[in-house]
This record gives structure tokens, C-alpha cells and sequence, in this order.
């Protein structure tokens, strides 16, 4: 993959495909954490004096010109971020509005362009779609790893188009990936949670091929448990997923990977805070109640079993952590990692929307080796695959 160094840029007009689809509620950004963590890149442009183009999608408008789903209530915490710099808006991200707003940009200057799915030709990858997008700049650097799964015009054509590079942000989430997954050292632990085993099947095989210790938590334990037999009472469980689960278990035992599976778990009537729970042996789940967190004899040993190892990968809750007490597990699991990695003794890596919601709820996401700024992209990043933004990059 070119990176941000190897690309000419004092004096061009860089455009700067960037993921600012970030929380809004009534016109108002709720969680401005993508918007800070793509200012590095930003800033850096400025700075070698190139006038910086911003694109980005907003929500699934599927073509339309929605107007909740502007990017306008992006410029203030934008200009916040970049330390109180001018951002200058275009109503379209092409044509006249696009050229006019690109053309009146100096050296050191930024524009923010328009939502990119208001046109139905982003999601469909057009050509003639990214060559318009092309002809507003010199090159293109891509800092959006969290969209770099879609196949998007301004994701994967527009890069082919220009002189390409990675920003910074994609740099810093490529490396880190890579030393968690491709290079990692071992030990290595894969905790995977969720609710569901069948959104996971392309994840968790991948995952068995290459980690050493498979915890698998949250909903889809139930059916891994339904797997081998146990009685799962009114848990969630995808029972037609009980021959998948078995060969996931074969797998990860052909290539020596130890797939951990809860021994004790928190059981209640229904999900809801401060109902009446109970911890019982996974042997002894009662048929009218259902699993909602590991007990703490599972959490224990899982935090038992981190010790030993170097690297960790995260990714989904272990319970039903938004109602507590069925954070329990995964907050004692996430503050031993926490302490390791301060400790210097751990590589934790953590990503999916979840995953991020339950780190924080954990009061550890700033103790982690890295988070992930994406959500699907870090998942289809685990499952192995070749995401079409850096696949782009790479043949720029
Ligand atoms: C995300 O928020 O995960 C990315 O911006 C991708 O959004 P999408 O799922 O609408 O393509």
C-alpha cells in the first residue's frame, strides 16, 4: 500500500476520501471521535500547503438528496478539530457547486463536499461517477479504512484514477491490524461475541486458522453450547446452527486452536435491569430462563487463560453488557487486558460498533493498544478478506 509519504502533494489539491459517518441526532453530532481521528491526516495536508478536498458518505440516502443526512452539521465539529481552521462547504460533491467551493480554495485550505451517496452511482462503483470526482484534484489519499469494504466509487475507482495513498489513519489501523492478526505475537487470544453465530461464520473460521485461544461469548455461546449438548433453555439460540458450530470446533482442533466456551453462566427470567439472576453450571440452565452473561467462574478463567497470552483480539460483548449486571463478565475481562497492556505484557486490539459501546461501558476503551475507528470493515478485516479500498491502494 502507497502511504501518505511517498505521495507528492505541496501545492496540489488532495482529495481526501474520509469516513464522517459519524452519530447525528437532530442535526447534532453525538460522537465526534471519527471526525478527531481523521483531523491527523487533514492537518498534515494543510500544513505541506495542499488544498484539501473532504469526501465522505452519511447514512444509506440510496441516491436521494435526504436532508437529514447532510454533511453540513459536520463542518463545526470539523473546524473544532482542525483547531478552529476555516471549512469551507459545497452542496454537491460534483459539478458547479463542487468546482466553485474547489476552485476558490488557497493553499492550506479545506473543503468539505457534500454527502457522495446522493448520488446512486457512489454505492454502485460507477466510473463516470469517479472520474467526476477525479477531475476536482490532483490525487487522491484514502484515510477511511472503516468504509474501505464497500466497493464504492469514491473508495476503490476514484484510487485508480489519481496518484493514491493511504492517510494516516488507514496507515495506523493497517499496521495495527496486521500486528494483531498477520504477525502477532503468541500466544494470541480471540475473544468473539454478539448475538449471532450465523454473522460470524466466515469470522470465526478465519479466526480458528490463525489465533491460538478462541473465546466465544454473548449469544452465540448459546448455540456452541446447544452444540455439545447442553441445555440452553430460553437463550437465545440458532439450534439450526448446531451442525455449523460442530464443524467450526473440528476446525479450530485440526489447526490447534483451543476454543473456549463458557463453564458458569448468569441466568434471569428475562433481560431487563434489576430482575432477579442467578448463576448456575451451564449444565443446569432452567428451561423457562435465559443466558445473559458469563458467571463469574467462566470470567475468571478467561481471565486466567490472558495471562498466559501476548496479543489479543476483540470483538462483540460477552453478555447483554447494555443492561448491567450482565456487563460483569466482559467489564472483568476488559479491565485484565487493560491492566496487562499498561503493564506492557499485552497487544489489545478491539474493534466492531459493539465492541467499542462495551469497552467504554468498561471504562477501558483509552487502555487499549488500539481501537478501531470501523465497524463492518473490522469485521470483514477478521473474516480474512481483502477489503476493496486497500486492495485499491495497493494497485496505485
Ligand atoms: C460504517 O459506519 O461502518 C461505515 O461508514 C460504513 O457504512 P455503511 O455500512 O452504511 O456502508
Amino acid at each position: 500500500v502507497t502511504m501518505l509519504d511517498d505521495l507528492d502533494i505541496a501545492g496540489k489539491t488532495v482529495l481526501v476520501r474520509v469516513d464522517f459517518n459519524v452519530p447525528m441526532k437532530d442535526g447534532k453530532v453525538t460522537d465526534a471521535t471519527r471526525i478527531q481521528r481523521g483531523a491527523r491526516t487533514i492537518r498534515e495536508l494543510m500544513d505541506k500547503g495542499a488544498r484539501v478536498v473532504l469526501l465522505s458518505h452519511f447514512g444509506r440516502p440510496k441516491g436521494q438528496r435526504v436532508p437529514e443526512m447532510s454533511l453540513r452539521p459536520i463542518v463545526e465539529p470539523l473546524r473544532a478539530a482542525l483547531g478552529g481552521a476555516e471549512v469551507a462547504f459545497a452542496e454537491d460533491c460534483i459539478g458547479p457547486a463542487a468546482e466553485q467551493v474547489v476552485a476558490g480554495l488557497q493553499p492550506g485550505q479545506v473543503a468539505l463536499l457534500e454527502n457522495l451517496r446522493f448520488h446512486a452511482e457512489e454505492e454502485k462503483g460507477d466510473e463516470a461517477f469517479a472520474a467526476k470526482l477525479a477531475a476536482l484534484g490532483d490525487v487522491y489519499v484514502n484515510d477511511a479504512f472503516s468504509a474501505a469494504h464497500r466497493a464504492h466509487a469514491s473508495v476503490s475507482a476514484l484510487a485508480r484514477l489519481l496518484p493514491s495513498a493511504a492517510g494516516r489513519l488507514m496507515q495506523e489501523e493497517l499496521e495495527h491490524l496486521e500486528q494483531a492478526l498477520e504477525n502477532p505475537a503468541r500466544p494470541l487470544m480471540a475473544v468473539v461475541g454478539g448475538a449471532k453465530v450465523s454473522t460470524k461464520l466466515d469470522l470465526l473460521a478465519n479466526l480458528v486458522a490463525k489465533v491460538d485461544v478462541l473465546v466465544i461469548g454473548g449469544g452465540m455461546a448459546n448455540t456452541f453450547l446447544h452444540a455439545v449438548g447442553q441445555e440452553v433453555g430460553a437463550s437465545l439460540c440458532e439450534r439450526d446452527m448446531a451442525d455449523t458450530a460442530r464443524d467450526i470446533m473440528r476446525r479450530a482442533q485440526e489447526s490447534g486452536c483451543d476454543v473456549v466456551l463458557p463453564t458458569d453462566v448468569v441466568v434471569a427470567g428475562k433481560l431487563a435491569e434489576g430482575v432477579e439472576t442467578k448463576t448456575v453450571s451451564v449444565k443446569e440452565v432452567p428451561g423457562d430462563m435465559m443466558i445473559l452473561d458469563l458467571g463469574p467462574a467462566s470470567a475468571e478463567h478467561l481471565a486466567r487463560r490472558l495471562e498466559d497470552c501476548r496479543a489479543l483480539v476483540w470483538n462483540g460483548p460477552l453478555g447483554a453488557f447494555e443492561t448491567p449486571p450482565f456487563d460483569a463478565a466482559t467489564n472483568h475481562v476488559a479491565r485484565k487486558a487493560a491492566e496487562m497492556t499498561a503493564s506492557g505484557r499485552l497487544l489489545s486490539v478491539a474493534g466492531g460498533g459493539d465492541t467499542v459501546a462495551a469497552l467504554t461501558n468498561a471504562g477501558v476503551l483509552e487502555s487499549f493498544s488500539y481501537v478501531s475507528s470501523a465497524g463492518g470493515a473490522f469485521l470483514e478485516w477478521l473474516e480474512g478478506k481483502e477489503l476493496p479500498g486497500v486492495a485499491a491502494l495497493r494497485a496505485g
